[in-house]
């Protein structure tokens, strides 16, 4: 699929330094990943129309079936000050996100700790941040957002670990997806210029799915470590769980994923 007329120019006005695009790639974080090794700016983005093996989180296979999604990856060459809060970097394109979902879209769109964004209780984007090291300097960190635009970007039911949605079934007028990317990246460069103000962790507090919820806490195995209520997060990111017994309990974001309890 072309891009639309103009579209440089409007990825240049929302900040875009650079860009890659391709009808059809692997992982649009494979070729971010191998661009920031060999020199890309601050900034620079690719995506593409169709990715044959996107990356998921925890190894998993991300599809992305052309013509339906938003398939982007953005790399961020952090300053000093947002290298010590490098792990904000993944929960930025949820607030973004979300932010974006909320105010132009008019959806109650929320955060699944730790940045997974729903709509309706469904998950319509998976983030999947990748840092590049060198030693043990951080060159730069490549953040991979695909977002579920049309019916069509829909994974089939087998293979769907958690409920999923696409905005397009939320939204009456048609979503244009090389529009929707542009808010999207003018509204990720906007919150970023808030990343290490209390504003930004507030915001994500704010946007928590499933507060004062039951939920389950899962290992990575799918065994239940933990069940309790959502009470909301520390400030480097870390999950608080309030058990039945009103003992606080703290869970790091990677080890563990967070499950609603569903309601008999
Ligand atoms: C998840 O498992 O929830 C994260 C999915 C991240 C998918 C996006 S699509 C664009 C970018 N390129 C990839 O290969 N993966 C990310």
């Amino acid at each position: 699929m072309n891009l639309p007329v103009n579209f440089e120019q409007t990825l240049s006005l929302v900040g875009v330094s650079s860009f890659r695009y391709y009808e059809t790639i692997g992982s649009t974080n494979q070729v971010a990943l191998d661009w920031l090794q060999q020199g890309a700016p601050d900034q620079a983005i690719v995506f593409a129309d169709h990715q044959s093996s996107g990356k998921g989180r925890l190894s998993r296979t991300w599809v992305t079936n052309p013509g339906s999604a938003v398939a982007v990856s953005v790399i961020f060459k952090p300053t000093p000050e947002e290298k010590k809060l490098s792990y904000l970097f993944s929960p930025l394109a949820g607030v973004a996100l979300a932010d974006l979902l909320r105010n132009i879209y008019n959806l109650a769109a929320e955060i699944k700790w730790p940045n997974d964004v729903l709509i309706n209780e469904a998950k319509t984007a998976g983030i999947l941040s990748e840092a590049n090291w060198e030693g043990d300097r951080l060159n730069g960190i490549v953040l991979g957002i695909g977002i579920n635009i049309t019916p069509q970007s829909l994974p089939p039911l087998e293979n769907l670990q958690y409920p999923a949605t696409c905005i397009q079934n939320h939204v009456e007028i048609p979503i244009d997806r090389f529009q929707f990317l542009a808010q999207f990246l003018q509204s990720l460069f906007n919150w970023r210029k808030n990343l290490t103000q209390p504003i930004f962790f507030n915001s994500w507090e704010k946007l928590l799915a499933f507060r004062d919820k039951n939920v389950y806490i899962k290992g990575n195995d799918g065994s239940t470590i933990c069940s309790g209520f959502v009470h909301g997060i520390l400030p480097n990111g870390d999950l608080q769980i309030r058990t039945e017994g009103q003992e606080i309990k703290t869970f790091t974001v990677g080890d563990v994923h967070l499950r609603q309890k569903q309601v008999k």
